[in-house]
């Protein structure tokens, strides 16, 4: 949601600004603009639509030179998706210092803040609130740019990520956070600040992640970081652990593809390390410290949105089962809200790909003010979610540049299996017992990569149906979530009405919308509720539903009742949601492709959702 890109050094600004554009066009974004300054002169181009219309606009200027800049792309929240919306915003032209910011996130108490700079004198000339933060700053404006955003950051409520510059100040850079995420990337006699890594990596390896409530002010050979009042803090300076070959396409047509194939390198970068088969153990190290408070909590809550709620629905399956303690999920959007039970012993996990959700952390953080020890399953090293917790788990599945969420759904799964595990064996877990499971996680990636050459079968069984606007996704049990998240990754990126929901639950409703060809997608492995699956796929058969399955390999009962069967593996009945959500998203894959529609960044959406 909302990218940033600044830059300040020797080399010529504005390729590198774009450059960033481009690599952070995945977060989702509906205008875009660059600003550079030359000799004190501020230049700016912006454009509704792609990065491209900018570059655009910048090559049909011709003049737009500049060692020092700053980029954003904007996923519209206050006023339309106009050009004069999107950032950079500059302060007031008349009472102003030619001072040009770029801002992620939401000031809240912006309409006071611009009641009271119109009656100071100032006009505005969009509906954003990014454009009140620029005049706010030009009007604390006393010579020294830094001093000016800490001071008007002190008057500021709400999240923010923001770039600025200055005319009077050619030579200085002022970037600051609040709940928004922002790297800054040290290079020689340079520095690139972006939104994450994926924007800095081709120039340099060292960065270092703001805190919240710091500002740091950039010139080209040094930098400073202080809090908004003005208290020096130190910023470590680290290696990334980031490989530029993770965040390019490769002979992938989309990176949604990519990543449905990256699953079983993924998904062995997860176990990594961390399983002992032949012992019988798992090595958290996230959590080690919290062992004991863990295997003796009375209560576990999995908080997450979207893609990573379902893995948190699949979560409180894996840890009643495996490690005996009642456990429940939330959209965290809902936990936050509603004056949520935290006893004694409750546990908070929140589960996040970019750590940077809202909802997930506000949830995160509520949960924490009420005395729950708070745990992460997280993607994203050093993200938001990933620093408020007391302890948590990465997912190691590299970044994930698809809006559609793939490869961190698995790893997520597969680390809520892990923590199950890890609880379960200080509990009531035998060795064997573990080991045994271990086995079968271990047997995971191959299966997946099993599931994976069925794609072309997919996208045939995709075609037959690709003219229908309403799917249904029915399961049960462990593949009550999958089906969810069947449905939800059809919708997001091929825009299918779709639907998922526990297969019992048809007949109570929407088994009205059945019709002659409609097509119902079960996700019917070989497990404890199987024989039952089977006659919910005979109701959906008898009103003329034209059924899809999702089947266990061997199964041929089932090939005379469904149109079209997707066989997976035989795995273990816990880890089947590992392999069966592989053909859902390869059929999400195919029918958005077929329709034509842009996979990797789907219309309103964004990859991070950093706003409630
Ligand atoms: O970064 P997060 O895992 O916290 O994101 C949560 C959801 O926004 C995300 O899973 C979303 O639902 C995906 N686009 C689905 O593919």
């Amino acid at each position: 949601m909302c990218g940033i890109v600044a830059y300040i050094g020797r080399r010529q600004a504005s390729p590198i600004l774009l450059e960033g554009l481009k690599r952070l066009e995945y977060r989702g974004y509906d205008s875009a603009g660059v600003a550079v300054m030359e000799k004190g002169k501020l230049k700016i181009a912006k454009a509704v639509g792609r990065v491209r219309n900018v570059e655009d606009l910048i090559e049909k200027k011709g003049d737009f030179d500049g060692t020092i800049g700053i980029a954003h792309t904007r996923w519209a929240t206050h006023g339309g998706v106009t050009d004069k919306n999107a950032h950079p915003h500059r302060d007031d032209t008349k009472l102003g210092h030619g001072i040009a910011v770029i801002h992620n996130g939401i000031i809240e108490n912006y309409a006071s803040l611009k009641t009271y700079l119109t009656e100071k004198g100032h006009t505005f000339t969009s509906e954003t609130d990014t454009e009140v933060l620029a005049h706010l700053i030009g009007e604390l404006y006393r010579g020294d740019l830094e001093k000016a955003v800490q001071a008007a950051l002190r008057e500021v409520t709400g999240a923010y990520a923001i770039g600025v510059i200055c005319e009077k100040e050619p030579d200085v850079l002022v970037v600051a956070r609040k709940g928004s995420p922002l790297m800054v990337g040290v290079g020689k006699d340079e520095y690139v600040v972006a939104s994450d890594s994926s924007a800095i990596v081709a120039h340099t390896t060292q960065a270092f992640t703001l805190a919240d409530y710091t500002v740091a002010k950039l010139t080209r050979d040094s930098f400073r970081t202080s809090t908004v009042d003005d208290v020096p803090v130190d910023a470590q300076v680290k290696e990334l652990e980031f490989d530029l070959a993770e965040i390019e396409l490769g002979n992938f047509e989309h990176y949604m593809l990519k990543e449905i194939h990256e699953q079983p390198r993924a998904l062995r970068m997860t176990l990594q390390g961390r399983v002992d088969t032949r012992a019988g153990q798992i090595v958290l190290g996230g959590v080690s410290q919290m062992a004991r408070q863990l295997a003796t909590a009375r209560r576990l809550v999995f908080v997450g949105q979207g893609t990573a709620l379902h893995a948190c629905m699949i979560g409180t399956y894996l840890m009643e089962e495996l490690g005996k303690i009642p456990s429940d999920w939330d959209y965290a959007s809902e936990f936050r809200y509603r004056n949520p039970i935290v006893e004694e012993g409750t546990v908070v996990v929140a589960v996040s790909q970019s750590g940077e959700t809202a909802d997930t952390l506000a949830a995160l953080q509520e949960a924490k003010s009420r005395g729950a020890l708070a745990l992460g399953i997280v993607n994203v090293v050093g993200s938001s979610i990933s620093r408020e917790t007391d302890a948590g788990v990465y997912l190691r599945v590299g970044p994930e540049i698809g809006v559609a969420s793939t490869k961190a759904f698995v790893g997520q799964v597969m680390v809520a299996s892990m923590l199950a595990l890890f609880v379960g064996r200080r509990r009531y877990l035998s060795a064997d017992y573990v080991s045994n499971f271990l086995q079968n996680l271990e047997r995971i990636p191959a299966a997946i990569e099993r599931t994976l050459q069925l794609s072309d079968h997919i996208k045939k069984a995709a075609a037959k149906h690709i003219e229908r606007e309403n799917w249904l996704f029915l399961g049960r049990g462990l593949n009550w979530p999958v089906a969810l998240e069947g449905a939800l990754k059809l919708k997001e990126i091929s825009y299918i009405h779709a639907e998922g929901m526990p297969a019992a639950e048809m007949k109570h409703g929407p088994i009205a919308l059945i019709d002659k060809g409609m097509p119902v997608v079960f996700v019917a492995t070989r497990n404890s509720q199987y024989e039952k699956v089977l006659s919910n796929i005979e109701e959906v058969r008898s009103r003329g539903g034209a059924v899809i399955a999702v089947a266990t390999e061997g199964d041929e009962h089932i090939k005379t009742l469904a149109e079209d069967v997707f066989y997976v593996p035989d795995v273990s009945e816990m880890l089947q949601p590992l392999v069966t959500v592989v053909p859902l998203q390869l059929l999400a894959y195919h029918a958005a492709v077929m329709r034509g529609k842009d996979v990797d960044k789907p219309r309103n959406l964004a990859k991070s959702v950093t706003v409630e």
